[in-house]
């Protein structure tokens, strides 16, 4: 765990220069505006240790994957979003010595990302070593006011210097992947432009022909007068740079401004590209850096308007949760139903940036509360999407006659992953993916969505569920044999109960669609039968024997369902007694151990609890939860939000804010020692839950919205908002509880068990409670 970061309720900020976190904050920094993102990689040369990362959304390259044995059905590659041009490169010599900050000497470095506004603004002194001295403050923003447009303001001043600065900006394509299976390069070049003061490369993937061009324009100003590019621009294979060159005197000011304009053939054919590029470049200079940064600016403030969670009294807390929701929203805007949310979002390499359950299990609801209602549309429409290449994962696999197994690990709907055991094993995501139908038309009321896109998708999943499980003799029921659930940390389990309960739980819901289109919209529902040769009858009749007979491994004694056949045998001692230096066990056990061990990595039975609430009651959770929580190790990062909240609704209020904090300051405290592989984007999500749902004690139950708020002792008040059913609601507790309607449609809210009715713009004001009730 680090502790660098100043707490601050609208920055994160980082004082004086640590080599040694340099990675960390370059994950920490980064931008992104849902299409493009990078790294806060330094603009000037950095011979330390670093990783430079620039990714574009949606392009991909499927790198064979590495395995020893190879067995039918598995992965022929392991997908990655490129690291792509690195277009901030400012290349800076002080008569013929570079500005770098890993030989010079720094003083007074600061690092501030404004989470209002999405401002990198980097501040310091630099005395090289034969001693000359400069000041510089850059600042950098990737608009998403405009899509393919981002802009650099670096100002340097002399202190000490007299003589010729000279500047080099380029972009670099010859980038490669820290994480390439074969240590190849994946980019080829196949234009370029360049003019003295404005430059444009255009590469090319292999194998995929994702085209991307970049477009920049350098505008340099010497005491406020403008410097003409005086050498010729340069060009090299994978790059092409302007160079400036001017005779400087100390207390001289000299400014870059560096504009930049990208675009992909995802939008624009690859014939047009560049031109697209030039006239976007065009306009953003046009522009300039205050305007577009003003465009930029207030576009993000609307975005924070429907989306920002307040903590008063706590500002490790309010960083915290803001800090999270800043960088989802960096990740994904929901402006392309082709895109999705990776991991790692655009901050590293980790998990190839592309789309596991997470998307489903634990950001959707963000979206969906937050945005407006066709951003978790898109989201559902692209597992719609992937079907037809679900059904084909499942032929790979033997399943038959329409059965989809959505991957655990995507980016076109295809299974891209180095792992066995995870890939194909936990299937338990199928489940995911239809509880996310569920849990979108369950809270926007938009059941039009059933027919046709959730019901194909249900039933594929159900089909396949229905084709996974077998009869057992010896158990006399149906059993569900060689998965992995959620809890990665074993393998190849029999009757794991969360994958048996989501299977279980897929049936009967597509039967309840199924009766709803039935009656509903007969002939669409009729027509549909026809397109996927759906035999209802007796298919139906199966799913039903399936439901009423599935097993389920329960130990009687302590009345508990167990994670899976066997589980018991285990020796089972609580994680706290593990000695600290051993955690986490994934960097210091053997997998062997790990395996054989008790200990949980994620919610496992408890991610069964969290999402079928209404099913248990609460003494029945407190059961599993002092079972199963005491040997979670919470090693990984979408552990701690599903805990909080149950903790909070089996009022363990220290519990719950001690797994908030956990999850909400994961990576500005570096709790897991691998923020600087990039951030846990999906993770955030599961904050953004735990927040509502533990201190807010959101839920909805058949449409009905329920609000259970309680005020932890730290805080001296919070306020979160959300889109519900066309309302816009601000929930407000302090010494009393405020709810206010921003919007011309009245919604009916049950709070702490009384039905009240919210009117059109109204309010709401009740006592408050200081304990989870
Ligand atoms: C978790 C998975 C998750 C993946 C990507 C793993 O560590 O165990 O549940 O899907 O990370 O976030």
């Amino acid at each position: 765990m680090k502790n660098y970061i100043i707490h601050s309720e609208w920055q994160v900020i980082e004082e004086g220069f640590n080599p040694g976190y340099n990675r960390i904050s370059e994950s920490l920094f980064s931008i992104g505006n849902g299409h493009t993102g990078q790294r806060a990689n330094f603009e000037e040369t950095y011979s330390g240790d670093s990783l430079k990362g620039n990714y574009m959304a949606g392009v991909y390259y499927p790198d064979k994957t590495r395995v020893g044995w190879w067995k039918n059905g598995y992965p022929e590659y392991f997908a990655k979003i490129l690291n792509a041009a690195n277009w901030i490169g400012l290349r800076i010599r002080l008569d013929e010595e570079e500005l770098d900050l890993a030989t010079a000497e720094v003083e007074d470095f600061s690092r501030v990302l404004d989470m209002r506004t999405a401002l990198l603004t980097r501040t310091f002194k630099a005395q090289l070593p034969s001693g000359k001295k400069i000041e510089v403050k850059a600042e950098r923003f990737l608009s998403i006011a405009e899509k393919e447009v981002g802009a650099i303001r670096y100002s340097l001043k002399s202190v000490n210097f007299d003589g010729t600065l000279s500047l080099c900006s380029f972009i670099d394509g010859d980038i490669a992947n820290e994480d390439s299976n074969y240590d190849e390069k994946f980019w080829m070049e196949t234009e370029k432009d360049v003019a003295p003061d404005k430059a444009f490369l255009c590469m090319e993937t292999k194998k995929t022909s994702f085209f991307v061009c970049h477009g920049i324009e350098t505008h340099l100003y010497h005491n406020g007068e403008k410097v003409k590019a005086a050498r010729q621009p340069y060009s090299d294979e994978k790059f092409v740079a302007n160079n400036f060159e001017l005779g400087v005197s100390a207390g001289d000011e000299v400014v870059i401004e560096k504009y930049m304009a990208v675009n992909s053939s995802l939008y624009q054919s690859r014939q047009k590209l560049m031109l697209h590029v030039k006239v976007k470049l065009g306009e953003a200079v046009a522009a300039g850096f205050d305007k577009l940064f003003d465009a930029h600016s207030e576009k993000w403030e609307k975005r924070w308007e429907t989306a920002d969670i307040m903590v008063k009294g706590d500002a490790a807390a309010q960083q915290g949760i803001r800090f999270n929701i800043f960088q989802l929203m960096q990740t994904y805007s929901g402006d392309d139903e082709r895109l999705n949310v990776g991991p790692k979002g655009f901050t590293g390499e980790k998990y190839g940036g592309v789309t596991y359950w997470d998307t489903e299990a634990y950001c959707l609801p963000f979206f969906m509360a937050t945005a407006p209602q066709l951003v978790a549309k898109n989201l559902l429409l692209y597992r719609h999407k992937h079907l037809q290449k679900a059904i084909e994962n499942a032929q790979k696999l033997g399943f038959s006659d329409g059965a989809a197994l959505y991957p655990m690990v995507t980016i076109n709907g295809e299974e891209c992953h180095n792992e066995w055991e995870i890939t194909f094993e936990e299937i338990h995501r199928n489940g995911a993916i239809a509880y996310a139908i569920y849990n979108y038309i369950n809270y926007t009321g938009d059941k039009n969505y059933l027919a046709p896109f959730g019901f194909e998708v249900l039933l594929g999943i159900s089909r396949f569920w229905a084709q996974r499980i077998n009869w057992s003799e010896d158990k006399n029921a149906y059993v569900m044999l060689g998965v992995t659930g959620p809890n990665e940390y074993e393998n190849n389990v029999n009757n794991n109960f969360h994958t048996s309960r989501m299977a279980v739980w897929t049936l009967k819901y597509t039967l309840e669609v199924i009766d709803y289109l039935t009656k509903e919209h007969p002939y669409l529902y009729s027509e549909l039968t026809r397109k996927w040769s759906f035999n209802e009858q007796s298919e139906t009749a199966l799913w039903r024997e399936i439901i009423d007979n599935m097993y389920f491994p329960y130990d009687k004694k302590r009345e508990i369902f167990l994670q899976q056949d066997g589980f018991l045998d285990k020796e089972i001692i609580p994680a706290a007694d593990l000695d600290p230096a051993e955690r986490p066990i994934h960097q210091n056990w053997s997998w062997d151990r790990i395996l054989r061990s008790c200990y949980i990595k994620q919610a496992d039975t408890l991610q069964s609890f969290y999402w079928f609430r209404h099913d248990f009651d609460k003494e029945t959770l407190r059961r599993h939860f002092d079972f199963y929580e005491p040997i979670t190790v919470h090693e990984s990062s979408l552990s701690s939000c599903i805990h909080a909240i149950l903790a909070a609704r089996i009022g363990r209020e220290e519990k719950a804010y001690e797994m908030y904090l956990r999850t909400a300051r994961l990576d500005l405290d570096d709790y897991n020692n691998d923020t600087e592989d990039g951030l846990h984007i999906t993770s955030m999500g599961g904050t953004w839950l735990a927040f509502v749902e533990t201190f807010g004690g959101m839920d909805v139950k058949d449409g009905q919205l329920l609000l259970n708020p309680f005020l932890p002792k730290s805080w001296d008040a919070f306020a979160f908002r959300i889109n519900f059913r066309g309302a816009h609601l601000e929930i407000r507790m302090g010494s009393e509880l405020k709810i206010t309607n921003h919007s011309a449609v009245a919604v009916d809210v049950v709070i702490w068990g009384e039905q009240h009715q919210l009117k059109e713009n109204g309010e709401l004001v009740l006592a408050s409670k200081s304990v989870p009730q």
